[in-house]
């Protein structure tokens, strides 16, 4: 019963990384279409992880396409404190950093400046952080990230390995921070998003599964368990 309640508050975030750039404001409307709840940014900077992807100018132009579009934003980028100005200026709706980028001092300034700039607050942890890394922050958050793929790249295959984390992170915040949210990034397919939800996981991001298949829709609903 408990995991079928789960399934039913299911969103999907689809990966924007996996679309085709070229038509970009197509795809972003069709997974909307499609039932998409959020859209997936993927920000990267070549030294957090060894690959470069899209940035502020993005995030912009998307924000001006869809004015009421939920845009969850994913710093996989070093001091993120840099940037978070920037990234809510430009109408992200969401930032999510990475407990591994910069100081914790610094994790917490970069959280309250996107809290002061009334974005809503993730913050994200590589497979290998342990859940107990998150719990100075975890009152505040609205979202935990947990990444089951080393953060850098779509399409890689999912860790179950860290199924476990998820639950040991969605119980401590249902004790300290119910309303919290419990996003995983990276392998999410109809084949392993099960799994992860019934883990106590309820925001799943999707790149490859989602634009590398013919049907946004189906897709979708399957991902959602239906
Ligand atoms: C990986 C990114 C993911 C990626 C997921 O570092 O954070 O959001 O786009 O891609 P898939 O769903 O293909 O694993
Ligand atoms: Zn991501």
């Amino acid at each position: 019963m408990q995991q079928v309640t789960r399934m039913t508050n299911i969103k999907i975030a689809p990966s924007i990384l996996a679309a085709d750039f070229t038509r970009l404001d197509d795809e972003i409307k069709d997974v909307l279409a499609a039932g998409a709840d959020y859209i997936h940014i993927d920000v990267m900077d070549g030294q957090f992880v060894p690959n470069i992807s899209i940035g502020v100018p993005e995030v912009r132009s998307i924000r001006n396409a869809f004015p009421e579009v939920f845009l969850d934003v994913h710093l996989m980028i070093v001091q993120p404190l840099k940037f978070v100005e920037a990234f809510a200026k430009a109408g992200a709706s969401h930032i999510t950093v990475h407990l591994e980028s910069d100081a914790p001092e610094n994790i917490t300034a970069a959280l309250s400046l996107a809290r002061d700039m009334g974005v809503r607050t993730g913050l994200s942890v590589k497979p290998a952080t342990p859940a107990t890394a998150l719990e100075r922050w975890l009152k505040d958050l609205d979202m935990v990230l947990v990444m089951t793929v080393e953060p850098g790249f779509g399409a890689q295959r999912f860790m179950a390995e860290q199924l476990p984390k998820i639950t040991a992170i969605r119980r401590r915040l249902d004790q300290v921070n119910p309303a919290c949210d419990v996003e995983v990034d990276g392998g999410i397919n109809p084949a392993t998003a099960p799994a992860v939800a019934a883990a106590g996981a309820n925001v799943l991001v999707a790149g490859s599964a989602i634009f590398g298949h013919e049907d946004y829709s189906a897709v979708i609903r399957q991902l959602r368990g239906r």
